[in-house]
């Protein structure tokens, strides 16, 4: 049995996807599907009877998930867990405080996938603060020029499942096909909406601030806004071959992204 966490997440519907399409036995697990919570021991057990395999989405807004995670983690690899597939994210190394904690301890599987991939394309969709933006034709970063390498969440999806079925074992750092600055996200999605998309840049500590009165935690906020003045930085300018490599076929560009769920 295959547990997915986060089932109904950007990530997490895609993976349940890609697994029932390759036949693969799989369990969903959310607190709005299944109960599962993280924060709740009484709804541990039942999730993760028989399973040999999980998808690691631990809980968003927290910080340092580790202190909620590492203990089920532990019991569930007591009891049978094999393979475990985090989703982590590109700029977070094992040596990183909050998440890094993760990476390094999701190693003591006896198969282990750190799924590491950039900024998703799907922030430009839906509910995220940067599809609010596109709505309202002005987005809001700390990146300056700073490049993205924009991914697909169906492409993230398809190396989780292919880490989930033993073939993408180890870290694998997930990039859509070309890095674009924001001012140049923001043209291909004013180009797929058809109304002006402006990118505006603001110092990290406006930025705190913009995330803080738009309801986010201060912890999180500044920790998204260190990850933007990285960007700003430059560490985000790289592309991988690794969708490819994984599934046989290219990274999925952001304005096909967009075309599909927008245009
Ligand atoms: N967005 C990006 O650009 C980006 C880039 C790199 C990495 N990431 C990583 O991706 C993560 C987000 O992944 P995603 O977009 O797939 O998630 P998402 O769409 O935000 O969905 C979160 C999922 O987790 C479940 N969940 C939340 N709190 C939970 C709890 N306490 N117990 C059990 N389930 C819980 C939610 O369902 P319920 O509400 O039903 O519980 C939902 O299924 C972030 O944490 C970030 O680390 C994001």
């Amino acid at each position: 049995m295959t547990l997915v966490t986060g089932a109904t997440g950007t990530t997490g519907r895609r993976v349940v996807a890609a697994l029932e399409a390759l036949d693969v036995p799989v369990r969903r697990a959310s607190r709005s599907l299944s109960g599962f919570d993280w924060a709740d021991p009484t709804t541990h057990d039942a999730a993760f009877d028989e399973v040999e395999a999980l998808y690691l989405m631990a809980p968003v807004g927290e910080a340092d998930p580790l202190p909620v995670v590492e203990p089920v983690l532990r019991r569930a690899l007591d009891r049978g867990l094999r393979r475990v597939v985090l989703l982590s994210s590109s700029l977070i190394e094992p040596s990183s405080s909050g998440y890094g904690g993760l990476a390094t301890l999701v190693r003591e599987a006896p198969e282990w996938t750190v799924l590491r991939p950039s900024w998703f394309a799907q922030n430009f969709t839906g509910d995220h603060a940067v599809a609010a933006g596109v709505r309202a034709g002005r987005v809001l970063t700390a990146t300056g020029a700073g490049r993205v390498p924009f991914v697909d969440a169906g492409d993230i999806a398809a190396v989780a499942a292919a880490g989930l079925v033993g073939t993408a074992p180890g870290e694998q750092l997930i990039t859509g096909p070309e890095a674009l600055s924001y001012d140049e996200a923001c043209a291909v999605a004013a180009g797929v909406v058809g109304h002006p998309v402006e990118h505006v840049s603001v110092p990290p500590a406006a930025f705190v601030d913009h995330l803080v009165e738009a309801g986010l935690p201060r912890p999180m906020a500044q920790v998204l806004a260190g990850l933007d003045e990285l960007i700003a930085a430059g560490a985000e300018d790289r592309v991988t071959d690794v969708v490819a490599r994984v599934t046989g076929r290219p990274a999925r560009p952001l304005d096909t992204v967009l075309r599909a769920a927008l245009g």
